[in-house]
């Protein structure tokens, strides 16, 4: 049995795979060494994220999930639903909450430069919080969700390259196969 993935399924994987990391990077540099230029940037591109694991989303539920490459026992089979399942899900709560944490915060939402929530700011320039509980609470979701991804992605990965070195079958090779 050696059933392709889809055009789209391949295509979505990639374009959220690549940004996704990518994001992951900028936001701990960013974050740790506090350059300010770079959040914007990390907004705009985090933003572009949702729709496309929106559909992402109901792409898993119209297709169903692929078929397993060779026979696996359903422990396996459950074990990486719920890993791709957990993916998708974190794909979904990062932009969430990261939008959220802008907004309660009193800093709005825009989408490289075009404004889609007016910041709110005091005369001394101070931005002033539509809710200092909720701006906390989205913040520190947003950061345990970017430690949850981490640690799956890198389970997710590794993985990925034992099925291809270890077990030498081509489920790595089928998620760069058109
Ligand atoms: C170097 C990075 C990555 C590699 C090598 C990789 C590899 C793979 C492989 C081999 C599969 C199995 C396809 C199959 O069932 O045959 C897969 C599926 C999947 N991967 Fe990745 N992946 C990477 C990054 C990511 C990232 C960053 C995410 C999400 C944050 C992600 C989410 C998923 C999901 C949800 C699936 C299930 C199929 C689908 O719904 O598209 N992957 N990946
Ligand atoms: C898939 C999408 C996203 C990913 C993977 C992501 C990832 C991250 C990561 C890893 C950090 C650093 C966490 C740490 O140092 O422990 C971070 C910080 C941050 N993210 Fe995101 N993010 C995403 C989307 C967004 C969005 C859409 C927004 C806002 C509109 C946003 C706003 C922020 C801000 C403001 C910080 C810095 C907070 C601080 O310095 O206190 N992120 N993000």
């Amino acid at each position: 049995m050696d059933h392709r993935l889809s055009k789209t399924t391949l295509f979505l994987h990639w374009m959220i795979a690549i940004n996704v990391i990518g994001l992951l990077i900028v936001g701990l540099i960013m974050h740790e060494n506090k350059i300010y230029s770079l959040y914007p940037i990390h907004k705009s591109v985090g933003m572009l994220i949702l729709p496309l694991a929106l559909f992402r989303v109901y792409w898993r539920i119209k297709e169903k999930w692929p078929a397993p490459i060779h026979q696996l026992s359903q422990k396996w089979i459950r074990l990486s639903h719920i890993s791709h399942i957990s993916l998708l899900s974190l794909t979904l709560l990062m932009p969430i909450t990261g939008m959220l944490m802008s907004i309660f915060s009193g800093r709005g939402l825009s989408l490289f430069s075009v404004p889609l929530i007016m910041a709110q700011q005091n005369s001394e320039g101070e931005f002033i919080e539509l809710s200092k509980t909720w701006a906390e609470i989205t913040h520190q979701m947003h950061f345990l969700f970017s430690d949850m991804l981490l640690f799956i992605l890198s389970a997710h990965i590794t993985a990925a390259l034992i099925h291809h070195f270890f077990l030498k079958d081509n489920v790595l090779r089928r998620i760069f196969r058109i």
